[in-house]
């Protein structure tokens, strides 16, 4: 457990958490291009969702403010075929009245510190190309482009790219 910012606890979340996770990412689904889902997620679909985060290497982490989920990171297996194991993707969602102060940020710090930890070597970020300000986020972490998947994806009528990058924790 990591706090960066005063009064902001980085945790691991709980099924307390998970409501407000799904209502941060929801809101994405609705209303940004930060995910490719169209709809809400069933139950279900929560449920397999949140499968992967039952093994401490794949974390899902929350910061927490004020007694207030401010945001969501988490690692992910890039593929379940094995040989993919040294790598993980990573993902962090900020509630967007709580953006532009740092949370992604510290989220984003926790998340390489947890990598390391659990032995994950290459982490991928896949990113709509118009997401400007998640493309700075990792950017400016160390991430590099390793190419642009073009016109992969459609959302809100507009066609879109999207790039993915990488960071190597072991160089
Ligand atoms: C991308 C996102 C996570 C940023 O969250 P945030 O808490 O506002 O980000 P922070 O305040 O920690 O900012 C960290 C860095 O991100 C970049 N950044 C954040 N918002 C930005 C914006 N609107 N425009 C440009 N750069 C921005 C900056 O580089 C910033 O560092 P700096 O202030 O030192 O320059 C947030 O906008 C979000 O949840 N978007 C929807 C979900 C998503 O797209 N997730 C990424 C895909 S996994």
């Amino acid at each position: 457990m990591i706090g960066f910012n005063e009064g902001m606890k980085i945790r691991d979340a709980s099924p307390a958490d998970h409501p407000f996770v799904m209502e941060i990412y929801h809101d994405e689904v609705l209303n940004g291009v930060g995910t490719f889902d169209l709809e809400p997620l069933s139950d279900e679909k929560q449920r397999a969702w949140l499968a992967p985060h039952t093994a401490s290497r794949y974390p899902l982490t929350v910061a927490e403010e004020g007694g207030r989920i401010a945001g969501w990171g988490s690692l992910k297996p890039w593929s379940d075929r094995r040989a993919y194991a040294r790598s993980a993707e990573i993902s962090v969602y900020v509630h967007r009245d709580c953006r532009g102060r740092g949370v992604a940020r510290s989220l984003l710090m926790d998340l390489l510190e947890r990598a390391r930890e659990g032995g994950i070597v290459v982490l991928i970020a896949r990113i709509a190309a118009e997401n400007k300000a998640s493309r700075a986020l990792f950017g400016r972490a160390g991430f590099q482009s390793i190419g642009m998947m073009r016109r992969v994806g459609e959302k809100f009528g507009r066609v879109l790219d999207v790039e993915l990058l990488d960071l190597h924790l072991d160089s």
